[in-house]
């Protein structure tokens, strides 16, 4: 095959990439975004912050310029994100209590409903368990309504659009042996146990010297497939981009008959909200990189 979302197909798998609208009007981003990957996430324009800046009042209109290019190219799309402590708006950030779990509920609800039955996999709680070896839940004014915020954001989700796969999403959670992939597999143990309607796990995969690959991955991607979610790498980009380490990604994911498919976060390493570490498949001027002749034929 000659395209990433081309050759990720043959195994019944997508290869995607983040979005962001105004790079959109740039020719050299679209022709590769639309060449290359068949499905898309949004890069900022789905937040919290893009899609209610006021209370009750929700703007689609950065988030459908991503959306509707997406379709239009005949892409899938991955709804990101509900449920957030980051990227909040003003008058959300300033909630607490039964206020903000009730915004977060009628947020879920107005953004679901504009996308019914359009979205294929919504990560409905983004990033939700704390950093370092505790294994705690982050702090942040949505676990301080109660750390039952999370079941709440998924059963709100699944019945505002029960077609859309239902997702986790989080980073630093890749290596098996960290405290933070531990906590998480704990709670998606609980929650398959309780039915709470959790149906992926999504893995960022922002990997650097800070937080590197380890070749354990492949485990963690398995384990949490046992569980009985699906699995998938939603931000992957990976300081200096070496070739080796991005097709050891895609062979872990492709040993996983539950991992559903790859994004990565950007196009051009220009286009990454980490370009210091130049860390995606094509370069500034629009050619490609080891590392994606690596991941085609890992594919
Ligand atoms: C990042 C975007 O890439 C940046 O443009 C923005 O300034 C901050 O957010 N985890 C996530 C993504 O879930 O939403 C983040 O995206 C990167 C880390």
């Amino acid at each position: 095959e000659s395209t990433l979302g081309a050759a990720a197909a043959q195994s019944g798998r997508y290869f995607g990439t983040a979005i962001a609208a105004n790079r959109l009007s740039d020719s050299t981003y679209a022709t590769i975004a639309a060449r290359e990957f068949d499905s898309v996430t949004a890069e900022n324009e789905m937040k919290i912050d893009a899609t209610e800046p006021q209370r009750g009042q929700f703007n689609f209109t950065a988030a459908d310029r991503v959306y509707n290019w997406a379709v239009q190219n005949g892409k899938e799309v991955r709804g990101h994100t509900l449920a957030w402590h980051s990227q909040q708006p003003g008058w959300m950030q300033s909630l607490s209590g039964s206020a903000l779990r009730q915004a977060m509920i009628d947020h879920i609800n107005g953004v679901m409903a504009h996308y019914k039955g359009k979205i294929a996999q919504w990560d409905v709680v983004n990033e939700a368990f704390a950093d370092g070896s505790s294994g705690a839940r982050r702090d942040s004014n949505l676990q301080r309504t109660g750390n039952d915020w999370i079941e709440v954001a998924f059963r709100t989700a699944r019945a505002a659009d029960p077609n859309a796969k239902l997702c986790y999403n989080d980073y630093n959670v890749e290596n098996w042996n960290w405290a933070k992939t531990q906590a998480m597999y704990n709670m998606v143990r609980d929650f398959k146990s309780r039915g709470v309607p959790i149906d992926c796990v999504g893995f960022q995969s922002h990997f650097n010297s800070g937080s590197p690959y380890d070749s354990n991955f492949r485990t963690t991607l398995q384990n949490f497939a046992a569980l009985g979610v699906d699995v998938a790498v939603t931000e992957l980009d990976i300081q200096g981009a070496p070739a080796a380490t991005y097709a050891n990604v895609v062979n872990d994911c492709l040993a996983v008959e539950r991992c559903l498919g790859i994004t990565v976060w950007g196009v051009r390493d220009s286009d990454s909200w980490r370009s210091e570490q130049t860390p995606l498949l094509f370069n500034n001027d629009g050619s490609k990189k080891p590392a994606y002749t690596a991941v085609l034929n890992a594919l």
